[in-house]
């Protein structure tokens, strides 16, 4: 058998000749100043996203150098290019839309150029997810270099971290108890350095995931994005993508499997993540194939103590949790329930990593122990019910415990743009029991599922002191938020979903103890709504959004684009192809 094309004679263009191709490449990779001997060496593809669109990753020329620095001397030839880069706060409607387009590049740009191993490198919530689900698709060696979360900030005597504290204040803006000077300080104050995120949101959460997944040199995923350690870990990166060049693997394939799966849930639940980490998960997995099952999340929920006490939900941000230990206190503190057979990038099987004699000591007041958690059960739960059919998700340690198990009456908002023009309104009919609904905010709707779960209290409430009601969308919330919020509604309201049936005065419960959120309308009240709800128009005639809004998947399998899964080997069929009846096509 003819083995396999390497280095830059991979991959060669179709001219109709091959030997003409290799020439013109080598030429052209000549003018770059390069010998030929430094042409035959393996090549390292290092797949970036700097922009200045994403402040979180400004330090990425510095990290570029430094992986390139580690292929170099490793005998490689390092070869840095640009994908889709997404900065969170700059993109509209909202990143996650743009997280599949970002994935398609990063797949495409991995098959089409002749790299032998790559190195990912992004942190900002959308990119790590983005990158792992283009290389899971590509399916060659690839190690990641995460950004590492910023520093934080201090505000008159506090310390400052993006973007917990970012919305916390806004809260208090909003509610009159600080004035516009102060806020136009704490604007300044809030993001000091680059990096990702303080607090454990989801550029954390993920980064932690993608360690456990085995992409991340192991102890590296929280170094702050300003320390030496973290370049030195993108020079070590670079030089064992040498030897995964050199070697074949490992691959995304034997890295994401049904246990390392499971072991990066049980992280995510342990450091009690965030929700947006669940969906890109459930994504990541699915690109191996791996289905997500809601039932099995439950379970792992429930076996799984919180053992971090970081924001948004604790006190602590993400450089304490470096200082304290990082992932591998995490680890050690749930070991008895994970997989120790999955490996890392460098081959080494987890349980090696648990009982390495070497390994820094815990500091158990930020990292606890399993058997003095923050909380015994994990931080996430699936629920069910006539309101979400097939699943939605509430981070139950974010929550405020009393609303936990309660019943009110619904003030539905059938827009995003419904509930900027009436959520202040001093006419609205609202009170501090109420369940507040928000619809239209699901993947396939024109919003394209913002972070708009969080939905703010209303002004004349929380200028009475309410901070936390029951709220209810078919959208996402960001990693940084809290509160007793009812997220990821399947069906979602723009395809249908009970959720678009709510009426303003329905009684809604949720009882978190028994997993459950039911709207108390009979059924057939429902059925007579069903019949009168129409199907809104198509919002994107064309282009990637018409694709996005015609294909996109529920957040159980990831948000994905239904023809990006795996093609079935038996039927021929992507896995999980959502069903005509469903699409926004004309
Ligand atoms: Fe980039 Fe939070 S905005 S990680």
């Amino acid at each position: 058998m003819k083995s396999k094309a390497r280095g830059l004679d991979g991959g060669l263009t179709d001219y109709g000749d091959k030997e003409f191709a290799r020439f013109l490449r080598r030429s052209f990779a000549r003018s770059t100043g390069l010998t030929s001997r430094s042409l035959d060496r393996p090549v390292v593809g290092i797949c970036h996203t700097e922009s200045g669109f994403n402040p979180c990753h400004r330090h990425f020329g510095d990290m570029v150098e430094a992986v390139a620095r580690g292929v170099t001397a490793a005998g490689g030839l390092p070869v840095p290019f640009p994908v889709i880069s997404l900065g969170e706060a700059f993109l509209h409607p909202t990143s996650m839309v743009y997280r599949n387009l970002m994935a398609m590049a990063v797949e495409e740009m991995i098959r089409a150029q002749p790299m032998d191993s790559v190195v990912l490198l992004g942190g900002c919530d959308k990119t790590v997810p983005a990158l792992l689900m283009g290389a899971a698709s590509a399916d060659k060696p690839a190690a990641l270099v995460v950004a590492g979360p910023m520093m934080t900030g201090r505000h008159r005597g506090e310390r400052l971290g993006a973007c917990t504290d970012c919305r916390r204040f806004w809260a208090r803006y909003r509610a009159g108890r600080i004035e516009r000077e102060e806020i136009e300080q704490v604007e300044g104050r809030l993001a000091v350095t680059t990096g990702t995120c303080a607090v454990m949101g989801t550029a954390s959460s993920m980064a932690l995931v993608a360690e456990t997944l085995g992409f991340v040199l192991s102890g590296t995923a929280a170094i702050p994005a300003v320390h030496a350690d973290r370049l030195r870990a993108a020079e070590e990166t670079g030089a064992l993508a040498v030897s995964m060049a050199t070697e074949g693997g490992p691959t995304p394939s034997t890295l994401i499997t049904p246990r390392s799966v499971d072991n990066a849930f049980q992280v995510l639940l342990a450091v009690s993540g965030s929700t947006n980490a669940v969906i890109h998960l459930a994504a990541i997995a699915g690109r191996a194939g791996i289905d997500f099952d809601p039932g099995r999340f439950n379970d792992l929920a429930r076996a799984t103590p919180v053992t971090v006490d970081l924001k948004p939900v604790g006190e602590g941000y993400m450089e304490d949790f470096h200082a304290a230990g990082g992932l591998d206190g995490v680890l050690r503190g749930i070991a008895d329930g994970l997989e120790g057979g999955c490996i890392d990038i460098t081959g080494r099987m987890l349980s090696t990593r648990l009982e390495d004699p070497l390994a820094d000591p815990i500091d158990h007041r930020v990292i606890r122990k399993a058997d003095d958690p923050v909380d015994h059960q994990g931080g996430l739960v699936i629920l069910h019910g006539s309101l979400a059919p097939d699943g939605a998700l509430l981070k139950r340690a974010a929550a405020t415990p009393r609303l936990l198990e309660s019943e009110g009456r619904a003030v539905v908002f059938s827009s995003l743009e419904d509930l900027a023009t009436r959520i202040d309104s001093p006419d609205l009919d609202v009170r501090a029991d109420d369940v507040l609904v928000l619809q239209n905010a699901g993947p396939a709707s024109p919003s394209g599922m913002p972070e708009a779960g969080y939905l703010p209290i209303p002004r004349k409430l929380a200028a009475e002191g309410v901070t936390d009601m029951v709220r209810i969308s078919d959208a996402r919330m960001s990693g940084t938020a809290f509160g007793t919020i009812v997220l990821h509604v399947v069906p979602e309201s723009h395809l249908g979903g009970p959720l678009a049936l709510v009426k303003s005065g329905d009684r809604i419960r949720l009882s978190v103890s028994s997993g459950t959120i039911d709207l108390l309308v009979s059924n057939d009240e429902l059925e007579r709504r069903r019949r009168a709800w129409r199907k809104p128009g198509v919002a994107h005639p064309r282009g990637y959004r018409s694709l996005h809004s015609a294909s996109v998947l529920p957040w159980t399998k990831g948000c994905d684009l239904d023809f990006l899964r795996p093609v079935s080997a038996g039927s021929g069929e992507h896995v999980g192809r959502r069903p005509a009846t469903d699409g926004d096509s004309p």
